[in-house]
């Protein structure tokens, strides 16, 4: 078994790695580990922020733990009227400082920002990279990054009460619920951190 330690504060993506990885092993966040810093992220790509959240709290960690992994998800939502946008700025997109804003917030502001190009509605992404950071089981250093999308539609209301972030305004393909409309077990087998961590549970047979 393995012990997970999810490197974020944000109680929805905890839960969902929780309930994708659980049966690999523990899911513990870094404040249960006592690891209370929050690493700024400077990155411009998800790939790069992810490395950097996992890489901090990896190097926070007492010791080289074998089967201990750290694992970071960088994720957000590219809206095709907006030109990608929010993008890696998904969880600051309403703040004006570099700190993150309440997921409320960024809705209003994905809201106005999409009545300001006058559309309804606009195909978008959400994107995800899931760093894996720690020693396997044999003492080897592990440092693997995965990729997963979902593709759909956005919309210029909040439908459902389900989910975090955007989930009340994305519609996923092959689908006329949003994210938050569906229960979590749907949302658990199409979603960008879904695909993301499949790979990740690949890469974990062989650490
Ligand atoms: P991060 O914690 O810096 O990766 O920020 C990710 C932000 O993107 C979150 O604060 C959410 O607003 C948004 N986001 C990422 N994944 C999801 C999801 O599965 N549903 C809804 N919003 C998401």
């Amino acid at each position: 078994m393995f012990q997970f330690i999810v490197a974020s504060g944000n109680n929805g993506k905890i839960r969902e790695i929780r309930e994708m990885l659980g049966d690999l092993g523990q899911v513990i966040s870094q404040k249960d580990a006592n690891i209370l810093l929050e690493p700024e992220e400077w990155g411009s790509t998800f790939k790069d922020n992810a490395l950097i959240k996992a890489k901090a709290v990896f190097n926070a960690l007492p010791g080289n733990l074998y089967s201990v992994f750290v694992i970071a998800d960088d994720s957000g939502i590219c809206v095709d009227a907006l030109g990608g946008e929010p993008g890696v700025k998904s969880a600051r997109y309403a703040s004006t400082t570099h700190r993150n804003a309440e997921d409320g917030a960024n809705r209003c502001k994905l809201i106005i920002e999409l009545e300001k190009r006058g559309v309804t509605s606009s195909r978008a992404q959400f994107v995800a990279c899931v760093a894996l950071v720690g020693i396997g089981s044999r003492g080897e250093y592990v440092e693997y990054v995965a990729n997963g999308v979902c593709e759909g539609e956005v919309i210029n209301k909040e439908r459902g009460h389900n989910g975090f972030g955007y989930d009340s305004m994305f519609i996923p393909d092959g689908f006329s619920q949003t994210l938050a409309e569906l229960p979590s077990e749907v949302k658990n087998s199409l979603s960008h951190r879904y695909k993301a961590l499949l790979q990740i549970r690949d890469r974990l047979a062989h650490a």
